[in-house]
Formats: structure tokens, sequence, C-alpha cells
């Protein structure tokens, strides 16, 4: 992290294999903010097996959604600890406007000051999401043709790269469809609070995260 920086309270909101993960963890990096993705905090509690990780497993793999109650009660919970005082992104939360207008109540006293809508179209996105691998002991998220996992290990961990259990086609269609239905809606929710910046997500992954901190850093110019 860069401890010079300000910090920021922001979200990526982003179909399926814009490329959420990817950036929100590298921006994340250099803002010393935490990234709280709801997938990936889903997978640990699945992978570790607590009463949560044991409900959720199947409405993941069906790539459908996780109750907004249970959702807001896990993000609620995280944002109190005490290394996102100075700032947080959000990868995956909200996805409802149920979920926007819980996370508005939560953050009342320090809200949003950026959303970033990453834009890919669909052909990108399912080519994406098919050549995904991510690692089950790090969660690190790799391209399945990426030379750093050439001979199938994370050079982080030493774990073997995977296709995700919702990275199947029928759960890829379905986690589409929702977006559309539940969570393309919040695009006008912020754009009508004036927090919305459209990110083009096609190019280099550095084309990308340069866009990105651009608007990021044009939002947070005057934070003390
Ligand atoms: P979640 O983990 O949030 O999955 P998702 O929304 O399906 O998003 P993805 O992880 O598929 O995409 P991403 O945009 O992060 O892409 P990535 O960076 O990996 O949620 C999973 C499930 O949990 C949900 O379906 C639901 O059941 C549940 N859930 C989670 N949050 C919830 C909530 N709030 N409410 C209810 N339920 C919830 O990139 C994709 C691939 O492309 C990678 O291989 C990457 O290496 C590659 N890539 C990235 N950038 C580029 C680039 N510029 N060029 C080429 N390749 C690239």
């Amino acid at each position: 992290g860069e401890p010079g920086h300000p910090g920021v309270r922001m979200l990526i909101l982003g179909r399926q294999g814009a490329g959420k993960g990817t950036q929100a963890e590298r921006l994340g990096r250099l803002c010393a903010v935490p990234h709280i993705s709801t997938g990936d905090m889903l997978r640990a509690a699945v992978r570790e097996g607590t009463p949560l990780g044991r409900r959720a497993k199947q409405i993941m793999d069906a790539g459908d959604l996780v109750p907004d109650e249970v959702m807001v009660g896990i993000v609620d919970d995280r944002l109190h600890e005490p290394d996102a005082e100075r700032g947080w992104i959000l990868d995956g939360f909200p996805r409802t406007v149920g979920q926007a207008e819980a996370l508005a109540e939560i953050t009342a006293g320090a809200p949003l000051e950026v959303v970033v809508d990453l834009a890919v179209d669909n052909a990108v996105v399912i080519e994406r999401i098919s050549s995904r691998r991510v690692c089950p002991g790090c969660g690190t998220i790799y391209r399945a043709d990426d030379a750093a996992i050439a001979d199938g290990t994370c050079p982080k961990c030493g774990g073997h790269p995977v296709l995700r259990d919702d990275d199947q086609p029928e759960a890829i269609q379905r986690r589409l469809d929702l977006y559309e239905q539940e969570t393309a809606p919040l695009v006008d929710h912020y754009r009508a609070q004036g927090l919305l910046e459209t990110v083009d997500g096609l190019g280099t992954e550095d084309e990308v995260f340069a866009r990105i901190l651009a608007v990021v850093d044009a939002r947070t110019a005057d934070r003390g």
C-alpha cells in the first residue's frame, strides 16, 4: 500500500467477469484500504464449512443470489472492522436496490464517494469467465493462459488454480440474467445520486486500472 494515499470509499459494479475482483484487489493495495468482495467472503465460508457456507453453497452453485438480509449483515460487520476506517472498496455488493438502500444506512456517517461501473459486453464476459482460474488456497484470480500458472501451481501459495464451481455454462447464464434484473438498476440509482463513473473495461488489465485510478483520484482529490 501507499501510506500517502488518502483512501477512498467506493464500489465497483459490472457484469460477472467484467474484472471487478482483479481491479478492486489492485486498487485496494494502492489506496491501502480493504478490498471487500462478498463473493470471496462467501467462498471462504464454504471452504471453512460454517453454517453460512453450508447455506450459501447451493445458492451460489446455481448462480442465484444469497438473500439480502444475510448479505447486509455480513457487510455491516465487515465495514465496522478497524481496517475499514480509512475507506473500503466493495466488490459484488450491493447487488440489489434493497442492498444499496441498506448500505446507505450502514455508511450514513462516512458515505460512498464514487461508484465505478466497469463496462464490458456479454460476449467478452463469457469468454473471460470460461478461461478464469481461481486458486482455492489464496483466492488469487488468473487467466487459464497465464504463464505464472503454466505448471498448474499458484506462485503465491502452491495451491492448484481451478474453474470456479459457478463458472459452468448454466450458472453463468443464470448469473448474467440476474445481473440484468437485479443489479443493472443500480447504475441509474447511483447516476441519480451523482456518484456514477462509467469506465471502459476492455483492454489490458493495466489500461483498465489506469482509467479507474484517474476517476478515483479526481473524485478524492479534495479529501483530507
Ligand atoms: P462474485 O464472486 O461476486 O461473482 P460475480 O459477480 O459472478 O463476479 P465475478 O467474480 O464472476 O467477476 P469479476 O468481475 O470479479 O471478474 P474477475 O476479476 O474475476 O459472486 C459469486 C456468487 O456469490 C453470486 O453469484 C451469488 O450467489 C453470491 N453473492 C456474492 N455477493 C452477493 C450479494 N451481494 N448478494 C447476493 N449474493 C451474493 O475477472 C474475470 C476473468 O477475466 C479472470 O480470469 C481475470 O483474470 C480476467 N480478466 C480481468 N480483467 C481482464 C482484462 N482486462 N483482460 C483480459 N482478461 C481479464
